[in-house]
């Protein structure tokens, strides 16, 4: 057992003082340190520097570790250029992302906080640095190609890297599924993942609706993409619709990434079936998608986290960097309630949509615990601080065990 007794505690609802953790696997007890000391006589108590903060581990429920090598390559600006730019450079992208450029991101992440991740998995290049690393992991093995042809040869390759992700035995490491995209997945394939999903009650993760041109080919057969899908795919249509791209998912609670496109019936469908909207602000930016309206995910009662989505989109993978621009971005928010939205969507709110028991410092809650040196007593705005200032992660703890700091 360890007590750990910071000046600060940040919880959901408020900013407790005078208060200490006792923690092993997981959160035992919260309370002033001399209670503690009497009720664990034998605990290591870890004392902390002036304006000490405790707060929960971030949680990045949408991350591309196998495409970490990208800096410059990929074009920004507008989605479908992108698109090209990564069916261009998608070889030397991956085939120049070692396991230490891998490893690198995953690193990065610890370092500004990120305790838990979720990562895409296109190619499971990416799995031995998953399973040593040293976060919570939900690995989505991607399910990917609209072509029926390829279907057998596809999900075969899928099911392969699903069955290597399952041979990972530890502790906080859960393999998953991701459906690429509505436009890039041919419905016999998601139907044939989705029984998976059910049979085993694996977490799952899509992309959808992240592009004006997504929404035109789904709805019209039309707009950018009608030329992307006739030169590469000889498709000149698309393989489904909204509705019945959707339609796969009933009653599946899903985490849907970008999701900027969504109209008010498309909304009120991912509020009936409790799917949560992955926002990843920057990445919208960069490939010209625009700004999702958060009123509009409140106003249908929708969860919604923020994400760094990969370096593909991406010029870091940082959540209080992305929190940080998601605030720039809803100009219109009232600044304080949007910066405590931002916290809660990257802690308590993405651990209940992963379904993970982590995400707040809370008696029987996993202690995936970060501490941070602040540079002078919180006040109200605190929050709001926490984006802004960049403080230094001092120490961080997952499931009990030290994984930063002396
Ligand atoms: C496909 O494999 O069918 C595909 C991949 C990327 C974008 C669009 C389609
Ligand atoms: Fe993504």
């Amino acid at each position: 057992m360890k007590i750990i007794n910071p000046n600060y505690i940040y919880t959901t609802d408020t900013l407790l003082e005078n208060q200490a953790i006792a923690f092993d696997k997981t959160i035992q007890k919260i309370a002033p340190l001399s209670e503690l000391k009497e009720l664990y006589k034998e605990a290591q108590v870890i004392e902390l520097g002036e304006n000490s903060l405790v707060m929960p581990g971030l949680i990045n429920a949408h991350v591309h570790l196998e495409f970490s090598a990208n800096k410059e390559t990929l074009e920004y600006g507008d989605f479908l250029k992108w698109l090209y730019s990564v069916i261009t450079n998608r070889e030397d992208l991956i085939s120049s992302c070692d396991s230490a450029c891998m490893k690198k991101a995953v690193d990065m992440m610890l370092e500004s906080g990120i305790t838990t991740y979720g990562a895409v998995s296109s190619h499971g290049m990416d799995l031995d640095v998953a399973a040593s690393s040293a976060q919570n992991v939900v690995f989505f093995n991607e399910l990917i190609g609209s072509q029926a042809v390829m279907a057998d040869a596809l999900f075969s390759d899928f099911l392969q890297r699903l069955d290597a992700s399952k041979t990972v035995k530890r502790e906080g490491f859960y393999p998953a599924v991701a459906i690429h995209s509505p436009y890039s997945v041919h419905p016999i394939l998601i139907q044939k993942a989705m029984q998976i999903v059910k049979n085993e009650a694996l977490k799952l993760s899509a992309h959808f609706l992240e592009s004006k041109a997504e929404k035109e080919w789904l709805e019209k057969n039309e707009g950018d993409f009608k030329e992307f899908f006739t030169n590469f795919l000889k498709q000149d249509r698309s393989v489904t619709d909204v509705k019945e791209f959707l339609g796969h998912f009933d009653d599946m609670p899903t985490l849907m990434t970008h999701v900027v496109q969504a109209d008010e019936e498309e909304l009120k469908a991912l509020s009936k079936s409790k799917h949560t909207v992955v926002h990843c602000p920057i990445s919208n930016r960069l490939l010209g998608n625009g700004a999702i309206s958060l009123d509009d995910l409140d106003r249908h009662g929708i969860r919604w986290i923020c994400a760094t989505d990969g370096l593909s989109s991406n010029y870091t993978l940082n959540l209080f960097e992305e929190m940080k621009i998601a605030l720039f971005m809803h100009h219109g928010a009232d600044l304080l309630p949007l910066a405590k939205r931002l916290i809660k969507s990257v802690t308590k709110d993405a651990s209940d949509a992963l379904g993970l028991n982590t995400g707040e410092i809370k008696e029987g809650k996993n202690a995936d615990i970060l501490v941070l040196d602040l540079t002078s007593k919180p006040n109200e705005q605190l929050p709001l601080h926490l984006l802004l200032h960049g403080y230094n992660v001092s120490k961080i703890y997952i499931n009990g065990k030290q994984v930063k700091g002396k």
